[in-house]
């Protein structure tokens, strides 16, 4: 249940009785102290100002108007003016009971359904996939799993980038290494390498380049054979990525590519619709729209070129394109861009052109979602050893085989195949974890040491708390459904786990909202590190545990495994029975 908003609304219509107008929110918040109960509503300060009386005597009277007494055992006035509220052992177990045996874990679905779509992965593919993609995939894929789950619709749009000037060179390269009129596989097995191939000749061969260049025009006229050429390029990288994906347990399918050149027919309209409407003027050659919007320090309108001066289109024209057809084809009531922090500026003047130019609707919202960088050890962007990019794939693989020795320094009556399994879930959902749970704004420091950890906040702790749960029912031979749903609280840790467990729809609100995994990543930490403490404190397989409360542990436990589960797998990492 949606507890913040549940009190919210109780507290705002207790002071809208006392009198207060309702302009003046509750601002209920979860309390930062024990002792200031589980929320706190500071709403009745701001009002008390602004009506100039007596904060202490107003909280008194929305007191005197406040009935929690379904969800709260206690509120009281603190401090100056606030209102703290505990919730109540009884609503809480209520809470349990709706949850165990709920797949959604009493979690509802979103009244007002919207149109999601979400822009994420979105690769070059003249190149493979390195780690400055892994952000921007998982990231995004986390929140759409997690949209969905709260029932809104998703549409995915990997904007992958086929097009523009590289294509002529890796065209003509690759129809140098084809034998017999067909590719070799092998050629392309590496594209880094290829590319780079591809780039040397480019600078050092002046027929080469020239032919190169050739080809894009050719390309860009529809030349049959340069298409198929291209076409065959591309094919064989997209399937790169789609290993990537694969192996990143990632959402993105084939039907969610929406490649740039997919925009190629409505860029003409764009232009033309924005020369209709007086936004693009011609500046030296190249069509320009000012944005007054976004003027520097001296008043100066800030020029975007929408296209070249030889007719070329570029990068932002496209997105123009891409908003059009997401806010009025799709019908989007939200579109959501996970790219770099890098690519604000760009962001922001395509959606300020996009709103300006009528190709997005009024109702939808445009976000861009920006993310740091993942740094190296020196603090400098993540490379190899000898300064290269560091290929996603490779670093997976790495994670993998780290996992792989961790884990054989614990015991095991796991076969070696089980082990494996484990080790690649581990080993993935370590560095998606680690990356996941920083909040994604800032830059970070990627660490193996510490991702593949089984202490603090990584996958493998969680990964550990849900084997633990497991062990109990195997060793105690139970299933969930042998159980009754029955809960009973008798010790703090079980109503603070039983309270955290409550709190998971409202964290899920703040994740879809804000586009911020990192909140959900710290709330399965504390679910599990509060499993931990109730199970520390709890004692459930114990001879003298009679067999009411040991069955009201197993539905505790068994509510908090799910959550993990379930959790873990909106953020799109496994979980084991044992490890
Ligand atoms: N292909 C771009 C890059 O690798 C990212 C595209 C992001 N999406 C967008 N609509 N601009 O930098």
């Amino acid at each position: 249940m949606k507890i913040k908003q549940y009190l919210s609304e109780r507290v705002q219509a207790a002071m809208v009785a006392a009198g207060i107008p309702a302009e003046h929110g509750p601002h209920v918040a979860l309390s930062n102290k024990p002792q200031f109960g589980d929320y706190q509503a500071n709403g009745v300060l701001g009002a008390a100002k602004a009506l100039k009386t007596n904060p202490r005597e107003l909280a008194t009277k929305v007191l005197a108007e406040l009935d929690l007494a379904d969800i709260a055992e206690k509120t009281e006035i603190a401090g100056p003016g606030f209102i703290n509220i505990f919730l109540s052992k009884e609503w809480l177990v209520q809470q349990a009971q709706a949850s165990f045996q709920d797949p959604r874990l009493g979690v509802a679905k979103a009244e007002q359904v919207q149109t999601c779509v979400v822009d994420y992965s979105s690769p070059n593919l003249a190149k493979e996939m390195h780690v400055g993609h892994l952000r921007s995939s998982i990231i995004g894929d986390a929140i759409v799993r997690a949209l969905e789950f709260q029932g809104h619709k998703v549409i995915r749009q990997n904007h992958m980038g086929d097009w523009g000037t590289q294509f002529g060179m890796l065209i003509a390269h690759l129809e140098d290494t084809m034998a017999g009129g067909s590719i070799d596989g092998t050629a392309l097995a590496d594209l880094e390498t290829f590319y780079r191939e591809a780039k040397k000749r480019f600078d050092d061969e002046e027929a080469f380049a020239t032919k190169a260049r050739d080809y894009v025009v050719k390309l860009q006229g529809g030349d049959e054979r340069c298409t198929e050429l291209w076409q065959q390029f591309i094919e064989i990288s997209v399937q790169h990525s789609e290993e990537v994906y694969d192996k990143l347990n990632v959402t993105l399918e084939r039907e969610h590519i929406k490649p740039e050149s997919a925009y190629n027919e409505q860029l003409p309209k764009v232009i033309a619709s924005l020369q209709d409407q007086g936004l693009a003027v011609e500046d030296q050659g190249a069509q320009v729209v000012f944005l007054e919007e976004m003027a520097d320090k001296e008043g100066n309108p800030m020029p975007v070129i929408v296209q070249k001066s030889g007719g070329g289109y570029l990068y932002a024209t496209t997105d123009l394109a891409a908003i059009q057809y997401r806010s009025q084809e799709l019908d989007a009531d939200r579109c959501l861009y996970f790219i770099d922090a890098r690519q604000s500026l760009h962001m922001q003047q395509v959606f300020t052109i996009g709103k300006k130019a009528g190709f997005a609707t009024d109702k939808v919202s445009l976000e861009h979602h920006p993310f740091g960088t993942m740094m190296g050890e020196d603090g400098k962007p993540f490379k190899t050893r000898a300064g290269g990019t560091v290929k996603l794939a490779e670093l997976l693989e790495e994670s993998v085989s780290r996992a792989t020795e961790l884990l054989s320094k614990r015991e095991t009556d796991l076969t070696a195949e089980q082990q494996a399994e484990v080790a690649r879930k581990v080993g993935i959902g370590a560095v998606k974890f680690a990356d996941l749970s920083k909040n994604r704004t800032s830059d970070y420091i990627f660490n193996w040491k510490t991702m593949l950890s089984f202490e603090g906040a990584t996958a493998p702790y969680l990964q550990y708390a849900y084997t633990r749960v497991q062990s109990i029912f195997d060793k105690a031979g139970i299933q969930a459904s042998d159980l009754e749903n029955n809960v009973q609280v008798i010790e703090e840790q079980e109503k603070a786990l039983l309270t955290k467990l409550a709190q998971f729809e409202d964290t899920l609100e703040t994740v879809t909202r804000e586009a911020y995994p990192h909140m959900l990543c710290a709330y399965l930490y504390e679910v599990a590190s509060g499993f931990m403490s109730f199970y520390e404190a709890c004692p459930i397989l114990k001879d003298d545990v009679d067999s009411v409360t040991k069955n009201s542990r197993l539905v505790i436990a068994y509510n908090a495994q799910q959550t993990l589960k379930t959790g873990l797998e909106l953020l799109g990492i496994e979980t084991m029975d044992k490890m």
